[in-house]
């Protein structure tokens, strides 16, 4: 077919959003110059969809998942890898996507399972160097360099491999579309191809993506809905703890978090990340609040940091990290009027320590308490725990898994758990450490002077 009888489209790059004209700015995700000319050759048809079944009909088929053991790599994903899914990897250029998916093929092939890594961006040679630096032996290890679907599902058919890592899918084009690869339209198309594979087969197949902050590359945000699972490193690059978190996930729990540690010899389990994430907490400075999240299933000890400076701006200047921007705002609304504190002309900025980005609501009395302790320049009482949602009329809620938050904060060597009242008494009783119940941010007040 030639280029001519095609009709162009502007895709966002950044959305996936269609217009016959180009656009500065897109008018579904409000991205900036993310429009890119592609040819609008209609997809084909995947293979026809099977007859609907009666609900009754339809039997339950246990899973059983390929273990890669590697323990944060499999409860991240839910109890291992499920066959047949299709795994979305992302995060920035640089944080070890490429390095855990290698670890994890190298597990899977001592494990005597035939794992195909297609490689996109690198050479084998520079892929066999960094094995080396792992310890990879790849006794059942393929590598390909190439980037065309068609071919790479013509090594597949021919090494029947038990999982198919493809890095990156940005890399990866089909020769069906004449758009360049990397662009919304070939992500999208190699990623259903993908899921067909991978589902006829019923081979798990990971696909690497590479995603920045500031959505700069985007793309592969847009295979979220297409993809079984997608697991997304957080944090900086620069820091050496990784944190994978299952943002979405059709065969375990949503938000289960894996936590690594960049080495010489690649990406290491931290077995204990409480004791990673407070390893360099300063110990009685003023600001510095030590609270339980419970990310997916499991109790995490995080520090959250505040920093309340008299404001040299006209507009004080408020920051946060790792927490909603809003929710602090909406704090600080509130101290100002439920306890008459005067913040609006100091800056504030909040932190979680680690890189961790917390979502719960059982961080705000966290954020209140580090707050308060920066603002009145006193630290909390030593080996103090605090966690529980905290309401705009000052009301502190309760939050749930009360228990193994403070079972979590009793391994570490707590003392005192400073909860939501709501949440006594626990449901079983914690002995040799010091609850607090608190029903108001007033109470909390109190309990400080
Ligand atoms: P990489 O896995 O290539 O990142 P991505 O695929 O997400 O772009 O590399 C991650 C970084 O980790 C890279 O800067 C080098 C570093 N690294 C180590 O610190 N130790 C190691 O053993 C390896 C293999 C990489
Ligand atoms: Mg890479």
């Amino acid at each position: 077919m030639s280029t001519a009888s095609l009709k162009i489209v502007n895709v966002c790059q950044s959305c996936g959003f269609r217009s016959p004209k180009w656009l500065g700015r897109c008018p579904g995700c409000g991205e900036w110059n993310s429009f890119l000319e592609e040819s609008d050759r209609p997809v084909p048809r995947l293979a026809a969809s099977p007859p609907a079944l009666g609900y009754a009909e339809i039997e339950n088929q246990e899973i059983t998942r390929i273990k890669t053991h590697n323990p944060e790599f499999d409860g991240v994903l839910g109890g291992g890898i499920v066959p047949g899914s299709l795994v979305l990897l992302g995060g920035e250029p640089g944080i070890g996507k490429s390095t855990l998916l290698l670890q994890i093929a190298e597990s899977l092939s001592r494990r005597g399972l035939k794992v195909l890594y297609v490689a996109g961006e690198e050479s084998a040679q520079q892929i066999k160097l960094r094995g080396d630096r792992l310890g990879v032996r790849g006794l059942h290890l393929f590598l390909a360099a190439e980037t065309c679907l068609e071919r790479i599902f013509q090594e597949a058919a021919r090494l029947k491999p038990a999982v198919l890592v493809v890095d990156s899918i940005q890399t990866a084009y089909t020769e069906k579309l004449d758009s360049i690869p990397g662009s919304i339209s070939q992500i999208r198309e190699c990623a259903a191809q993908f899921l067909s594979f991978s589902k006829r087969e019923n081979v798990p197949v990971f696909l690497i993506g590479h995603i920045t902050k500031d959505g700069a590359l985007a793309g592969p945000k847009a295979l979220e809905h297409i993809v079984d699972c997608v697991l997304y490193f957080e944090g900086e690059r620069h820091q050496n703890q990784k944190i994978i978190r299952a943002v979405k996930n059709r065969f375990g729990p949503a938000n289960e978090l894996g936590v690594f540690e960049m080495s010489g010899q690649g990406l290491l389990c931290v077995e204990n990340p409480s004791r990673l994430f407070l390893s360099e907490r300063p110990e009685s400075a003023s600001g510095s609040v030590v609270l339980c999240a419970l990310e997916g299933s499991r109790p995490l000890l995080v520090e959250l940091q505040a920093l309340v400076s008299q404001s040299t701006y006209s507009t004080a200047r408020r920051m946060s990290n790792g927490v909603d921007p809003n929710r602090v705002s909406l704090l600080l609304a509130m101290l100002e009027k439920r306890l008459g504190l005067h913040l609006l002309g100091s800056d504030v900025y909040v932190n979680v320590a680690g890189g961790l980005s917390l979502t719960e609501p059982a961080v705000d009395l966290a954020i209140v308490a580090a707050i308060l302790s920066s603002f009145q320049n006193r630290p909390l009482p030593p080996k103090t725990v605090v966690f529980g949602e905290v309401g705009l009329g000052g009301e502190i809620r309760a939050v749930n898994v009360a228990h193994t938050r403070v079972k979590e904060a009793q391994a570490m060597g707590f003392e005192t758990v400073v909860l939501p009242a709501g949440n006594l008494p626990l449901a079983e009783p914690v002995k040799r450490l010091r609850l607090k119940g608190m029903a108001s941010v007033a109470d909390y007040l109190r309990e400080l002077d």
